[in-house]
C-alpha cells in the first residue's frame, strides 16, 4: 500500500480540508440511484460546495449521459499514461465536477499497487480539492459495490415502492453490516406519490433492520415521482438544473441541505487520497478473507 503518502507527504495532506464521501447504493438497477447521485451532487454545487461526482457504475445510462456530456478520457487512459487526470474530468451543472466511469475491464481496485498510488497522487495533486464527493456505485451486492461503501462515510442506499426494491435493499443492508462491517445507513425513498407514501416506505424497511439486523438507519429524504424528472432525463439534464422548482427537484435541495449538515471527516483522514486508500486497503482486505 502506497505508505509513501502516508509518511512524507502527510503534513501537506493534514493542512486539507477534509473530503465528505458519499456512496449511493441500491439493491437493485432501475430505482434512480444515478438521479439520487447527480441531482445531489448539482444542489450541493447550487449550494456552493465544490462537488466532484464519480462514477463507478459501468452499466448503460451512466452520469454522463444523464447529464449529456461526452468523455474524452477516463481513468483508464490516465493509468496507460495517455491522459491526465484533469483531462478526463468533465464540468457538469453547477461546477461540479465529474470523473466518468471507466469503459471495458478497467477496475481500479484491480490495478498493480504502483498503478493505485499514480491514481492517488493524481488526486491529491488536483488544484481545488472538492469538499463533497459523491460515488454512484453498481447496482447490487458485490464486493467492488462493497469496497466503495466501506470507504465513504455515508452511505446512501436507493429505494423505490416495489416489493424486489425493498427486498434487494435488505438484504444489501444485511450483507454490507454482516460481512463488511457497515453500519450506519441513510436512506433516499424514490417515486412515492406523497410525502407520507416516503415516509411508510422507509418505515417498512426501518422494522426489519431493526428486528433482525444490528443497524443504524436514517431517512435522509424522499424524493417523490415527477414527470419533472422524466422530461429532464428525456432533455439529458439535472431537474435540479432544469427544474429546480418542480417537487423533485426541491426535495433534492433538502437532501443537498441534509447532507451540508453531515459531519466531514475527522482532519487527519480526510482528503480524498485518503478515500481511495480507504478504497484500495478495503479491497485487499477483502482479498485476503476470500483467498
Ligand atoms: N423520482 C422519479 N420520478 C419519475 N421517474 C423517475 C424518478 N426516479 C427515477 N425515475 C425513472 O427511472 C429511470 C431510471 O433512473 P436511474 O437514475 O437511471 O436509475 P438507476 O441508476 O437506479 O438504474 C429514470 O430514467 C426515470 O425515468
Ligand atoms: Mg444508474
Amino acid at each position: 500500500m502506497p505508505d509513501n503518502i502516508q509518511g512524507s507527504n502527510l503534513k501537506r495532506f493534514m493542512q486539507r480540508k477534509p473530503v465528505k464521501v458519499i456512496a449511493v447504493c441500491s439493491g437493485k438497477g432501475g430505482v434512480g440511484k444515478t438521479n439520487v447521485a447527480s441531482n445531489i451532487a448539482v444542489a450541493l454545487g447550487s449550494r456552493g460546495r465544490n462537488t466532484c461526482l464519480l462514477d463507478a457504475d459501468l452499466s448503460l445510462a451512466n452520469v454522463d449521459v444523464l447529464l449529456g456530456l461526452q468523455p474524452r478520457f477516463n481513468l483508464s487512459h490516465v493509468v496507460e499514461g495517455e491522459a491526465e487526470l484533469k483531462d478526463t474530468i468533465l464540468r457538469g451543472p453547477r461546477n461540479i465536477r465529474i470523473v466518468p466511469a471507466s469503459s471495458g475491464n478497467f477496475c481500479m481496485t484491480d490495478l498493480p499497487p504502483a498503478a493505485q498510488v499514480g491514481i492517488i497522487q493524481a488526486f491529491s495533486e488536483l488544484t481545488n480539492q472538492p469538499e463533497v464527493m459523491i460515488v454512484d456505485t453498481a447496482a447490487g451486492i458485490s464486493p467492488k459495490v462493497a469496497r466503495f461503501v466501506q470507504a465513504a462515510q455515508h452511505p446512501v442506499v436507493v429505494v423505490r415502492d416495489e416489493p424486489a426494491s425493498l427486498t434487494d435493499a435488505y438484504a444489501l443492508i444485511k450483507v454490507f453490516s454482516q460481512h463488511y462491517g457497515v453500519s450506519r445507513f441513510h436512506v433516499v425513498t424514490n417515486q412515492c406519490r406523497t410525502t407520507r407514501e416516503g415516509r411508510a416506505l422507509y418505515g417498512k424497511l426501518a422494522r426489519v433492520t431493526d428486528s433482525y439486523l444490528d443497524v443504524v438507519l436514517r431517512h435522509l429524504g424522499d424524493i417523490p415521482q415527477d414527470d419533472y424528472l422524466v422530461k429532464a432525463v428525456q432533455e439529458q439534464r439535472a431537474v435540479v438544473d432544469a427544474y429546480p422548482r418542480s417537487a423533485s427537484g426541491e426535495a433534492f435541495q433538502r437532501v443537498a441541505a441534509n447532507i451540508d449538515a453531515m459531519p466531514a471527516a475527522r482532519e487527519a483522514s480526510g482528503g480524498i487520497e485518503f478515500f481511495l486508500e480507504r478504497l484500495l486497503m478495503a479491497d485487499n482486505a477483502s482479498r485476503g478473507k476470500v483467498a
